[in-house]
């Protein structure tokens, strides 16, 4: 038997802030039980719903020291569907209604979280022979390991893995700040370890400590060792380039499976989607106060409002999309200038853009299945969960050609009649837009389209494959 411990700072159904806390919540369900014992620790934030505190088993607590903090931890435990998971408790770290804040703030907690992390390890009933990381917000466990545990026999041999879920949060702050704040020696914090244009960088600690590093596809393993996608970090991940892997993410096919989602209208499958997807999209129309018509060509969009997704592309061309037959429907969060700009521009057109700039689960899946195409033409995007959920509701992405999306979106080949999708490969926003026209000329090709969108449904992007390459990772690092 194997034991593997998750550590992250988000995942399903407790805490959710972006794609990993998805991928956080349903990876260790893939596991073979038989061989593989994974489990997940994470912080028990003051935003979990109480229907799961309340069903959380208290462990224990104890003192974690970081340089002269010492702290209170305790440590509480949940069966969740027959997968286990910790949570680290403090107050004054995790008691708050929001999971991240002020970069000095994160840095401090985080820090903390990794630390406590190691630190319950002999409280629990569980000595993980592996410890996976993800993301910045736990790239001290791997340097906490090797520079203040490893010498403890309990901790000997315990291996790493770093995932990177994206490289453009690293979890940087001044270098004395961060030695304060960790209580980590003073040699650490030297180019060839954490530090990074003279601040401190948790994020290259971890790549620098790992036994193993990983990121979510097989392209962004590629682009992130280039200097424009390497977000300053390509060298060193050049130099790791025999320990670094991509994994596609896989998604939960029992939370998205349009077959069996009460969240929609209507339920479909791949018998029945041309006539059901349609009325998933009038009423969809309807609720959303849209004109109500079958032959618009529906474009969904549900994001986080960022930068990354591509959507200075998008407020280039939004007025390409007022002259034509189309509705655009908008779900998410975030910057302020893209929620504003959507938000005029459903004001002024609401016969043709419906923006909804606010979080919700259940208008999302509304969202996934009414839609005809996704758009998502990101500026990188290490995974992307959103085309695969798209696919998997016979909706067809538009993507640009990078990271996950390039992995995972077959474009439309007229020729062969293959595809499940459309994607162009320039970061432009008249690529973009050629792109989006032909996928609207396609979709007046009923017969064409419906053969897509089959094409889409079909495909398996369930976490099995997945999750076995992260299996047979585990055992090559803990060699057997
Ligand atoms: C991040 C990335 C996204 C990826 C997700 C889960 O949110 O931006 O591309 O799918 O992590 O790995």
């Amino acid at each position: 038997m194997k034991r593997i411990l998750l550590a992250s700072s988000e995942a399903v159904p407790f805490a959710k802030t972006g794609g990993l806390a998805d991928v956080i919540g349903s990876l260790p369900y893939a596991f073979d039980k038989e061989h593989y014992d994974v489990r997940v620790i994470m912080p028990k934030y003051g935003s979990i719903p109480k229907e799961y505190t309340d069903q959380m088993d208290f462990i224990t607590h104890i003192n974690v020291s970081l340089g002269w903090r010492n702290k209170y931890c305790g440590i509480f435990k949940l069966d969740y569907n027959g997968v286990i998971f910790y949570f680290i408790d403090d107050e004054f770290y995790f008691g708050g209604q929001n999971i991240y804040s002020y970069i000095h703030h994160d840095i401090e907690k985080f820090a903390f979280f990794s630390k406590a992390v190691l630190s319950v390890l002999p409280h629990l009933d569980f000595r993980p022979d592996l410890i996976h990381c993800n993301d910045w917000q736990t790239g001290l466990i791997p340097v906490y390991l090797n520079v203040q545990f490893q010498h403890d026999q309990f901790y000997r041999g315990i291996k790493t893995i770093m995932t990177i879920h994206n490289l453009k949060y690293q979890g940087i702050w001044g270098l004395s700040e961060s030695q304060d704040a960790t209580g980590l020696p003073e040699y650490v914090f030297t180019p060839d370890k954490l530090e990074y244009k003279n601040d401190a960088n948790l994020l290259k600690g971890g790549i620098v400590y790992a036994d193993h590093v990983t990121t979510v596809s097989e392209t962004y393993k590629d682009e992130i060792q280039t200097a424009y996608y390497g977000e300053g970090l390509d060298g060193l991940l050049r130099a790791r380039s025999n320990s670094l892997s991509g994994i596609i993410n896989g998604i939960d096919y029992k939370l998205y499976d349009p077959a069996n989602d009460d969240l929609l209208f209507v339920k479909y499958n791949i018998d029945n989607f041309s006539t059901k997807k349609k009325e998933n999209k009038l009423a969809l129309q309807k609720l959303l106060n849209l004109p109500v018509s079958e032959t618009t060509f529906m474009v969904g969009l549900v994001s986080r409002l960022t930068d990354q997704k591509g959507l200075d592309l998008i407020a280039y061309i939004m007025n390409r999309f007022l002259d034509h037959d189309i509705q655009l429907v908008i779900l998410g969060t975030g910057d302020p200038k893209y929620e504003n700009m959507f938000k005029n521009y459903a004001n002024n057109n609401p016969d043709k853009v419906s923006a909804n700039i606010t979080f919700s689960n259940e208008l999302a899946h509304k969202i996934y299945a009414a839609s005809d195409a996704f758009l998502m033409p990101s500026l990188f995007e290490p995974c992307g969960l959103s085309q695969l959920i798209s696919m998997r509701y016979g909706t067809l992405p538009i993507v640009r050609e990078t990271g996950g999306l390039k992995d995972t979106v077959t474009p439309y080949n007229k020729y062969l009649g293959e595809g499940t999708g459309f994607s162009f490969s320039n970061y432009n926003a008249d690529e973009l837009w050629d792109c989006i026209w032909y996928a609207k000329t396609v979709y007046e090709d009923k017969e064409e389209w419906n053969n897509l969108v089959k094409q889409a449904m079909t495909k398996d992007f369930s976490w099995e494959k997945s999750a076995k390459l992260y299996a047979d990772l585990y055992s090559n690092l803990l060699n057997n």
